[in-house]
């Protein structure tokens, strides 16, 4: 039996509160399913302007002083809900840093005080813990954003005293984004120059925020065991490798779960109509419904490949370019699309869906509503990413029956398993390489598959709906990694 332990989550998102991708989900799911196992885990994010604090019942609870350098005070609001009637969740109120709609940007671009504003965040963590006597065995940062914590942590000074045995584990879910900024934001985070040295800080003259949680963090996990290995290779640490290698024994990988009280067809309220494996009717209705939605021929006969993405680099785009316009010109198939981001692939959907009008429909923006629908009315999902640290739609896809089509990377390659022609078996359609081609055959692989050989495809899908990434699992490996972490804080 686990000790109990205290955790508290740092973090820049969480849903529903505020969310640009998978880690929002992540932050969600992972401390209600600690809290379910006994453990005490609660969250910290900021109180983005654009969070609905009377729909989600957040109330003021008091103000706290955060002691930044250059010594600057900074007094914040502190604000409280508990989410899904499970985890306290305190919100730091900070009008100069998060009276703003956006998370780290708005449609014109970034805000130019990122380093600021995260570094706030992870000091106002510690200080809530302090003023609120909530003393975490663990705090568990997220990303850039909020690795700062981990040095607050190691370089406390008598404020932050009642935290000297508070262990830190850092995730790392897109090393992508490291959060370079410009080496001014340094003196703000009230830590000695003798930590601005390019072990711990500087990048090339800049501040990498990503860093000082890689230095100085007790453990580190990134989210499929799959991408651990690849952020050790030059390629896949993005310029960090070699410091990821410095810390490998502390570096697990641990895949993230599915929270299936959201995405279970068979009771998702969202969905046209409910199915499972042993009824698979509402699956039909919901492909009609989707197709109609966004004015697709109504045709039960020809597949849809569904699409639901951040419009990012990472994605594979560049290969959808070429791939799409070439699939849709020499196969029978539709293609759904729901996503927003990069203008250039917004435009390219924008002419694809005017090019192939009743085959190609597409919804820019970001839509709760329409991704359930996109994940039960699809019979093949694509992610093509070029990386994918652990990637959430497939599994969702998998559990809709709908079979995804990946890139065999990161979670991608540990949670899809590849179609075997001879048997039949498998949940989904993988492939290797970067190019164009590869993708290209493998979307003529599934369509000719769900043509050919339908009984494979029923088959195939039931497999896929049986495969559960339950969170409870993947909480008892991080909860191991807690341990690794006290243990390594507290000197054993
Ligand atoms: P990433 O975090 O890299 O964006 P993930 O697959 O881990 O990738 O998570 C993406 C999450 O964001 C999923 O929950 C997905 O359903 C959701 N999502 C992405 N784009 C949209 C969108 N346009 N509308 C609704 N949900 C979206
Ligand atoms: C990141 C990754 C994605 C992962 C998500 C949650 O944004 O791109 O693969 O699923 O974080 O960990």
């Amino acid at each position: 039996m686990d000790h109990e332990r205290k955790v508290l989550f740092v973090s820049s998102e969480c849903a529903p509160y505020a969310k640009t991708g998978g880690l929002a989900d992540v932050v969600a799911a992972l401390p209600k399913t600690l809290r379910m196992m006994g453990h005490d885990a609660r969250i910290v994010i900021p109180l983005y302007s654009s969070i609905d604090r009377t729909r989600y019942g957040i109330r003021f609870d008091r103000s706290c002083c955060v002691h930044m350098g250059r010594g600057e005070e900074q007094w914040v609001g502190i604000y409280f809900a508990i989410l899904d009637k499970q985890v306290p969740v305190w919100f730091v109120d900070c009008e100069r840093f998060f009276g703003r709609p956006g998370i780290y940007h708005e449609s014109w671009g970034e805000y130019g005080d990122n380093a600021f504003r995260f570094a706030l965040l992870s000091k106002a963590a510690m200080q809530i813990c302090k003023d609120l006597n909530f003393i975490p065995d663990v705090m568990h940062v997220h990303d850039w954003p909020t690795s700062l914590a981990c040095v607050f942590l190691k370089t406390w000074d008598k404020i932050l005293s009642p935290l000297s045995n508070t262990a830190s584990v850092l995730t790392i879910h897109n090393i992508g984004y490291q959060g370079v900024y410009h080496p001014g934001a340094f003196s703000y985070f009230g830590i000695g120059e003798e930590h601005w040295n390019p072990a711990e800080f500087e990048d090339h003259g800049k501040i990498n925020l990503l860093k000082p949680g890689i230095h100085f963090s007790d453990a580190l996990t990134t989210v499929s065991p799959t991408h651990r290995d690849e952020l050790l290779s030059p390629l896949g640490g993005q310029g960090l490798a070699p410091m990821l290698h410095d810390r490998q024994a502390d570096l697990f990988g641990i895949l993230n779960g599915v929270d299936y009280e959201h995405w279970d067809p068979e009771h998702d309220p969202l969905i046209p109509a409910k199915y499972c494996r042993r009824d698979m009717q509402g699956k039909v209705v919901c492909k009609e419904a989707l197709q109609r939605r966004f004015g697709l021929e109504v045709r039960g006969d020809v597949p849809i490949f569904g699409i639901v993405s951040r419009f990012a680099q990472q994605k594979g785009f560049d290969l959808l370019h070429d791939v799409l316009p070439r699939a849709l010109n020499g196969m029978m198939l539709q293609v759904v699309v729901l996503g927003s981001g990069d203008k250039h692939t917004e435009d390219f959907f924008q002419d694809l869906a005017r090019r192939y009008s009743g085959r190609v429909g597409v919804h820019m923006g970001y839509n709760d509503e329409v991704s359930h629908w996109i994940e039960a009315g699809s019979d093949f999902f694509l992610m093509p990413s070029i990386y994918e640290p652990c990637g959430l739609n497939q599994m969702y896809s998998l559990k809709y029956g709908t079979l995804p089509i990946v890139r065999a990377t990161g979670g991608l390659n540990d949670t899809v398993e590849n179609y075997d022609e001879g048997s039949g078996r498998g949940t989904g359609f993988k492939f290797w390489d970067i190019s164009a081609d590869a993708l290209y055959y493998t979307v003529g692989w599934a369509n000719s598959t769900w043509w050919d050989r339908p009984q494979h495809i029923l088959s195939m899908r039931k497999e896929a709906m049986s495969r559960e990434f339950r969170w409870e699992a993947s909480a008892h490996e991080y909860v191991k990694v807690y341990e690794h972490a006290i243990r390594k804080r507290r000197g054993d």
